[in-house]
């Protein structure tokens, strides 16, 4: 009876998983993508977010084991979706499709949490074979740590929450001034060894030459 109920519940995850309106493939901006399988209309329910409910601090523990599991290599560190003030949706699981959807500084789609669901939304027409994407809200504190590669016209660089856009373009310009401050300071310091080199060569040069000279007179 037991494995029964077990057995159905995965069936039912398996099922609310999946969508006649994408599905997933290789995509141009990370590793798995998912796509329109036909025209989507605006404001399609497209597919569920679905995964394990779980607390906060257990959800953040897994995060970080991922984050770490996965350091140095390109394969994707985030799954968690915050549901609610208290709980997250780990969503590394392998009925959940929509855990390929990757994020994009022009999405697509959003997200809409609506009695304990996680609904991916047509933002606009989308034509059959575009990739979803939808923005990621990520927090700038760790701006650095997600560059982003959307490819969009729009692309701040950076996997960043559109609402913390403008302190982002601030820290980005802050960096680019330190960038180029430091490379003019590596050029400065290849000048002045290069002009270093360049003195020793003629001293050494004048040296040699007294050298001579003054053998010459001893002669
Ligand atoms: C939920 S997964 C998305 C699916 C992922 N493409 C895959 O194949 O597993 C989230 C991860 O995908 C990658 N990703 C998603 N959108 C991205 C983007 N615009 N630029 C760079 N990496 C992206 C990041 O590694 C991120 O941690
Ligand atoms: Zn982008």
């Amino acid at each position: 009876m037991k494995i029964e109920r077990i057995l159905t519940e995965r069936e039912a995850l398996w099922k609310r998983g999946r969508s006649r309106w994408c599905h997933a493939e290789g995509s141009d901006i990370h590793q798995i993508g998912v796509f329109a399988s036909r025209d989507i209309p605006y404001d399609t329910r497209i597919i569920e977010y679905v995964g394990e409910i779980l607390k906060n601090e257990v959800a953040e523990q897994r995060g970080i084991d991922l984050a770490e599991a996965v350091d140095g290599t390109d394969l994707a560190s985030v799954f968690n979706f915050i549901l609610d003030d208290e709980h997250q949706v780990d969503g590394n699981k392998d009925y959940n499709t929509a855990r390929f959807i990757n994020h994009s500084c022009d999405p697509n789609c959003w997200v809409e949490v609506e009695d304990g669901k996680i609904w991916i939304i047509a933002l606009r027409d989308i034509a059959k074979g575009e990739e979803l994407t939808f923005d990621y809200g990520f927090d700038i504190e760790f701006w650095k740590e997600h560059p982003c590669r959307c490819g969009s016209t729009q692309c701040v660089g950076y996997i960043v929450s559109q609402e913390q856009w403008p302190q982002l373009k601030k820290k980005i310009r802050k960096m680019l001034k330190r960038m180029d401050a430091e490379e003019e300071r590596a050029k400065e310091e290849e000048k002045r060894k290069k002009k270093k080199k360049k003195k020793e060569k003629k001293r050494r040069k004048r040296d040699r030459k007294h050298k001579k000279k003054k053998s010459h007179k001893d002669d």
